[in-house]
Order: C-alpha cells, then structure tokens, then sequence
C-alpha cells in the first residue's frame, strides 16, 4: 500500500549559468540591494510557511550550496550537475519530489514575486483539481519569454527561439511558475524531448503533454507583471533592484519612516527599522542592520550589518561595519567603525575618527581625527585629538586598555600591549609604552628648552646689516 503523500513540495531551478550575464559569478547569486537573487524567493516561501523546498544547483554549484546552507541551513540542495534544460533539472530531481502530491516549480531568477501570489496560485490549482497550472502574464516587450499559444481551450508554451514570426507577436507570457500533479508529471517528464533551437529539454513541454493526457491544464494569468520580472541580464538585475527599492522604502514609510530623499535611499530586504526615525539624503543600510527608535541617520552614510540603538544621531559621512552603536551616542562627521566595535550608551565619537574591534564605554568621548583599534575605553573618558592606539608591531595585533574618567592628552600615541588605569592623565604628545597606574599623570615626551634670543642671532647670521 502505498505511504500517504504529503501535499506540498518547491522546487527552485537555480542550475543555470546565465550566459547572458556574462560573468564568472552564477546568475542566482548575483545582487539586489546587497543579496543574493535566489534570497528573495527564499525569504518569501519560508516566511509564507513553506517547509518543504528544495534548490537545483548545478553551475557554480558549490558556491550556491554554501550560500544555501549560510543563510537558509533547513532548504535541501539537489544537483544538475549537466545543465540541460529546466526539464531535465525537473526530472534528475524526480526521486525527491514524487513523494508529494503537488509539485510547485519556480526559477530562482525571478525575485520579485510575492507569497501572496503564489498562495492564491496554489490555491486555484487545488480547488479546479487541476493536473498542470503555471502563472502567465502580459509584457509590452516580451522578447526572450515563452510565449502562451491559446487555441480554444487548450494552451501550450513555445520559447522564444523556436516561435513562429506569428507567435512572437503573442504577448501573453510564461512566468516559469508552476503547480503539477506529481503523478501527473512523472508521466509526461520522460517524454520531453529537446529537439528545439537550444537543445535542451524544456520544462514548459510538460504543460501540452499533460493536457494531451487528457489533464486538465490551466494558464493562470496574473495581473501584475512586475512579479515575474527574469533575471537574464545586467538590466533586467538593475531594473528588478529598482523595484525591490521601491517596495522596501514604501513599506518602511508606510510604518513612518521619514526618508527625505526616497530616490538616493537604500535599504536591504533583512534591514529592520524603528519607530521616529529620519534619513537623510544618500543613505544606505545593508544586511542584518537595525535602527532603534528616534535615530537620526545623516547624509553620505553607510551601515552594514550594524545596530543602533534608540536615539542615535548619525550626523553623516559614515560608515560602520558589524558593530553597534548604544543609546543617544553620536557619530560623525566623517567616522569608519568597524570589525564588532562595541559603542556604549552616550558615548561620542567624532570627527575623522576610526574605531576598530573595540569597545568605547558609557559616556567617552572621542572628538577629533583619532584611531582606536583593539583596544578597551573605559567610562566618560576623553580621548585627545590624533590620539592613536598603535596596535600592530608589524607580526600581530596588540590590546590598548585604557580605564574610567582618564584624560587622554592631544596626540597621545598608546604603543600596545598597555594598559592604562582609571583616572589617569597622558600628557599631550606622549608615546606611551608602559603601563600607567591608577591616577597618575603618564609623560612621555622630550623636556621643551626655550633658547632665548635665537631669533634676532638667526637673521644676524643670515647675513643681515
Ligand atoms: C524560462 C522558460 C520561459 C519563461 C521564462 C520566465 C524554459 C525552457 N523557458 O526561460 O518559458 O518565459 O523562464 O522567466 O524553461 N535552470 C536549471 N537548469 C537548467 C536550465 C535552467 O536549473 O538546465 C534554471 C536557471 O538557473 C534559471 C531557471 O532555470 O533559474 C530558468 O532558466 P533560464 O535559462 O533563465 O530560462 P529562460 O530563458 O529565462
Ligand atoms: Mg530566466
């Protein structure tokens, strides 16, 4: 007796090189704000609560499982190890999908399309009973798709290449999206044959062998074609990254986000925004980054995988790494904080300043064109102008620890490994090579001797009357 099937499976066809991209990188990895293609119809069927999905990889296949396991380690990876047509990826992946009752099958090279859509999809296909559903839709320009030939009630799929001058005219396309009876298309999948212009064994076949079946098959034609957009190209990825833009920055405004420059503000698909926050023109915010209520983020700046908590001022031109910044600090102008820098709360940092895998504590200070690197700054301490921590000797990095309340002296050069106690005072100038106890005044500098009179004895030597 045959095992009860489960109802759903995905499948995602991401085997392909993508010729025309014409590069060295495979096409599902190429980016849009700052992720890969393929993470977008990931990222919707997981969060529409699909569980089980598998990607075909194939070119660069080693490269795309990695990114697979990384970001999403519960999807399953399936291999073509031959590319030879989206057919032949349907049907080298049989072993693993004729165990549900329905296959959905999606190209990893279309990232705009929403869950929703492909739930009321899936939808229509189970109440018609339907053996073989896919989603079409209208293009001004539909160069380059399969076209969907309509002829009385029965419908077949002709790719671009092999299409008539006639049925090139066709602008109803397919989306490469479809729903199959799992017993429906093992039937068909070794019938697809590919005697065509490219070669290849074309999933969109299966769609006419299973109406000749006697299945019935349904084109289901959606209204929004930016859905479906194709990645095949340079423009298409450009065009399909200004869309995924503009869904973004709506979403985040709707929630009110004040963005006062939309067309020059960049924000990724995995960034998380607060309440009562403004951004400044030319912004960028990337990866896993999170702004806290009330910040401010100002112009020219650049935040990737970094959190800020709530009341931050980002005054502009800056740019921070995987680090975090603590309530009401302020950062900028012209600031690079990087490498898991910890910034406690109310904490100041500067102008030109960079700050490298170090934590500055509540309530210091670092105004001016200085540079921390490894190195511990202790509570409401001052750190002097062109201050800098010179942590590399050349083999390794080496720890700056510096306590609570101390005041840093202008141009104070701290040589690591040292350590500094609280409450201490570096004179201006200083090179700091030994550890200096709680309290005291480190000086480390050559004693000034003022010669008197030098001036007048110069000019006289100068030859003067
Ligand atoms: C495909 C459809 C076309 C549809 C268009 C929608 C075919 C033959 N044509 O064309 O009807 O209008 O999508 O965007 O299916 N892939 C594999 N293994 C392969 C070949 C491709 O996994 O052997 C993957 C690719 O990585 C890609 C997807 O399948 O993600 C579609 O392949 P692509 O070459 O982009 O097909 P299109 O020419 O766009
Ligand atoms: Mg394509």
């Amino acid at each position: 007796m045959q095992h009860e099937k489960n109802k759903f499976c995905v499948l995602i066809l991401a085997a392909g090189k993508g010729t025309r991209m014409r590069s060295k990188t495979p096409k599902v990895l190429h980016k849009i704000l700052e992720e890969p293609l393929l993470y977008y119809p990931l990222s919707e069927l997981t969060s529409a609560g699909f569980r089980e999905i598998s990607v075909v990889v194939g070119f660069s296949g080693e490269t795309v499982e990695e990114w697979i396991k990384s970001e999403f380690p519960e999807i399953n990876v399936l291999w073509q190890k031959e590319q030879l047509g989206t057919g032949h990826a349907a049907k080298l992946t049989m072993d693993w999908w004729k165990d549900y009752e329905n296959v959905v099958i999606l190209p990893g090279d279309t990232p705009l399309i929403k869950a929703d859509t492909l739930l009321k999809f899936i939808n229509a296909h189970i109440e018609k009973d339907n053996c073989c559903s896919f989603l079409s839709f209208d293009l001004q320009d539909p160069t380059g798709y399969g076209r969907v030939i309509r002829d009385g009630l029965s419908v077949r799929i002709v790719e671009h290449k092999d299409a008539t001058p006639d049925e090139r005219k066709c602008r109803e396309v397919n989306s490469g999206m479809y729903v199959f009876k799992t017993s429906a298309l093992s039937a068909v999948i070794d019938r697809l044959s590919c005697a065509n212009s490219q070669k290849e064994y074309y999933l969109p076949d299966a769609v006419a062998l299973t109406e000749q079946d006697g299945g019935r098959t349904d084109a289901v034609k959606a209204q929004d074609a930016a859905e479906f957009l194709g990645i095949n190209d340079p423009g298409q990825l450009a065009e399909a990254a200004s869309v995924m833009k503009k869904r973004i920055l709506d979403k985040w405004m709707n929630r009110g986000v004040r963005c006062n420059d939309p067309a020059s503000t960049w924000i990724g698909p995995k960034v998380e925004l607060g309440e009562d926050i403004e951004i400044k023109p030319n912004v960028q915010l990337w990866g896993r980054t999170s702004i806290g209520n009330g910040c401010t983020v100002g112009s020219f700046t650049i935040l990737t995988d970094s959190v800020l908590e709530d009341n931050v001022e980002i005054v502009g031109n800056v740019m921070i790494k995987k680090s975090r910044v603590g309530e009401r600090s302020t950062v900028g102008p012209f600031v690079y904080i990087r490498d898991g820098a910890e910034i406690h709360d109310d904490v100041h940092v500067g102008r030109f300043v960079e700050i490298k895998k170090s934590t500055i504590r509540r309530g210091a200070k670092v105004p001016h064109l200085s540079y921390v690197g490894d190195a511990d700054i202790g509570e409401k301490t001052n750190i002097g102008a062109g201050t800098i921590t010179c942590n590399y000797d050349g083999e390794k990095k080496n720890f700056t620890k510096i306590g609570n309340n101390c005041f840093v002296g202008s141009d104070t050069m701290f040589v690591a490994p040292v350590t500094v106690g609280d409450n201490v005072v570096t004179a201006a100038g200083s090179v700091i090579t030994q550890d200096i106890p709680d309290g005291a005044l480190g000086v480390a500098r050559a004693r000034q001797k003022n010669i008197e009179g030098w001036s007048s004895r110069r000019k006289i030597g100068k030859g003067g009357n």
